[in-house]
């Protein structure tokens, strides 16, 4: 039996994605972000209000980063998505993380996030449907410790968490279930 929930932004998971971007100061700010991610090969997209200092700062410096937090950080990336750089001058400081600025964008890469996408703004789109950032990804850095033999980011050792938006939850990854294009494949053979 369905019940009828109305509309409500219900996809999941959503990620747990970490925009750092610089102040005009040079300062560094960082804000949490569930609703985004990647459009294209090198693309991603961000939904964000323009009144945050994250989308003035991403204007005026054409650039950020998009990490992915690990659980030992949890509570630094939820602090990123409830204090505002537009009010707490000191927002990062707090944070007791460390940053340093990114060799190909004008923008921090925060040092104790596991992956971080250094991104050029493309395109910014004001639309009925609220404020949209495209950015190119330029390169991705990953901290060793998260590869496997092959080189790859191995989802085990990056240890992220994903948001639930049916009851504001963090969510641990669990374990490996199945392999993309390949579990599902004896059914095209039918
Ligand atoms: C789990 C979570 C997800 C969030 N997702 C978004 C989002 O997708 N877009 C957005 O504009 N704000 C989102 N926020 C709110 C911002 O992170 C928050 O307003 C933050 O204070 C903005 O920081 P800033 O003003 O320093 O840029 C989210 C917050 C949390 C806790």
């Amino acid at each position: 039996m369905f019940k009828d929930l109305g509309v409500q932004p219900y996809t999941f998971p959503m990620p747990v994605l970490l925009i750092a971007t610089y102040n005009e100061d040079g300062s560094v700010d960082v804000m949490n972000m569930a609703w985004g991610g990647v459009c294209a090969e090198n693309m991603v997209a961000l939904n964000l209000d323009e009144d945050h200092k994250t989308s003035r700062n991403l204007k005026a410096r054409g650039a950020f980063t998009l990490s992915i937090a690990d659980l030992p950080h949890i509570r630094e990336a939820d602090f990123f998505g409830i204090a505002t750089g537009n009010k707490m001058k000191d927002k990062f400081e707090r944070s007791g993380l460390h940053a340093q600025k990114s060799a190909r964008v004008d923008a921090p890469v925060v040092e104790e996030f596991p992956l971080t996408l250094e991104c050029k703004v493309v395109e910014c789109q004001h639309t009925v449907y609220g404020f949209r950032v495209l950015g190119e990804i330029v390169n991705v850095l990953a901290d060793e410790k998260v590869l496997d033999e092959k080189g790859k980011v191995d989802p085990a050792r990056l240890n992220a968490f994903v948001f639930d938006p049916f009851r504001s939850g963090y969510y641990a990854i669990g374990e490996k279930v199945g392999q993309a294009w390949h579990t599902g494949a004896e059914l095209v053979k039918k």
